[in-house]
């Protein structure tokens, strides 16, 4: 076995910050939304604290583009175009799995996501956050960026917008946290996301 340092410190901290956010802002958009139902805390006290948690995590997100575009890293991003890959993968956890097979995908410094791992991130991270951060900051003021939202359609349809996609993000909070298990050994990508190395087979075929 050897280690490689699949995930440096600025993405760590990213990747943290952005989850114990995603927890804050999950749970004060939820009584924003559903005043009736969810009661948590005072309604002022929800606004205040989901506008803070979404500027931190703003900032938090130009953390981890800023490294993987400064470093020239970022094409661990770049999607797989081999369909056969993204099928491989989709057998193994269909199947493959279940008959101990191993994971197909083997990690290295280039290749650190499986095809359906890198789309998935892909997407999230280039299409769903950006906009989700974008609707937040333009009703977090709808009177400053009135001219904006008017672009957009209007205050409901950015309202919309907002909701869709923390309907979206809310199931892969809970989704993703298990498909990060499914591999030759459940902790090993979570080892990785706390300590920065992940362990790979000396010999594996690469990916
Ligand atoms: C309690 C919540 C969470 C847990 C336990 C968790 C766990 C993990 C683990 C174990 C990994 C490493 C697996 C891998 O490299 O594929 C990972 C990576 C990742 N997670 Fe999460 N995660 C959580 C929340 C989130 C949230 C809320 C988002 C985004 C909205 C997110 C986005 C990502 C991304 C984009 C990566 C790849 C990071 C990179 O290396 O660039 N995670 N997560």
């Amino acid at each position: 076995m050897k280690k490689l340092y699949v995930n440096p410190l600025p993405i760590r901290i990213w990747h943290w910050t952005n989850a114990a956010g995603f927890v804050l802002l999950m749970l004060t958009g939820l009584q924003i939304r559903y005043l009736d139902q969810v009661q948590l805390v005072s309604f002022k006290t929800a606004v205040v604290a989901h506008n803070w948690v979404g500027f931190v995590l703003i900032a938090d997100y130009f953390l981890w583009l800023g490294f993987y575009l400064f470093t020239g890293t970022i094409k661990v991003y770049a999607p797989e175009l081999s369909p056969a890959k993204y099928l491989r993968q989709l057998r193994y956890y269909g199947y493959g799995i279940f008959r101990g097979d191993h994971d197909p995908h083997q990690v290295s410094i280039d290749h650190k996501f499986n095809p359906l791992q890198g789309m998935t991130y892909l997407m999230v991270m280039a299409v769903i956050v950006p906009v989700q951060f974008f609707t937040g900051l333009l009703l977090w003021d709808i009177a400053r960026f009135s001219s904006m939202v008017e672009m957009f359609g209007g205050v409901r349809i950015v309202d919309m917008v907002h909701v869709i996609f923390f309907i979206f993000l809310t199931g892969f909070f809970f989704l993703h946290p298990f498909l990060s298990s499914l591999s030759d050994t459940p902790w090993a990508h979570y080892k990785a996301m706390i300590t920065g190395y992940e362990e790979v087979e000396d010999e594996a075929a690469p990916s």
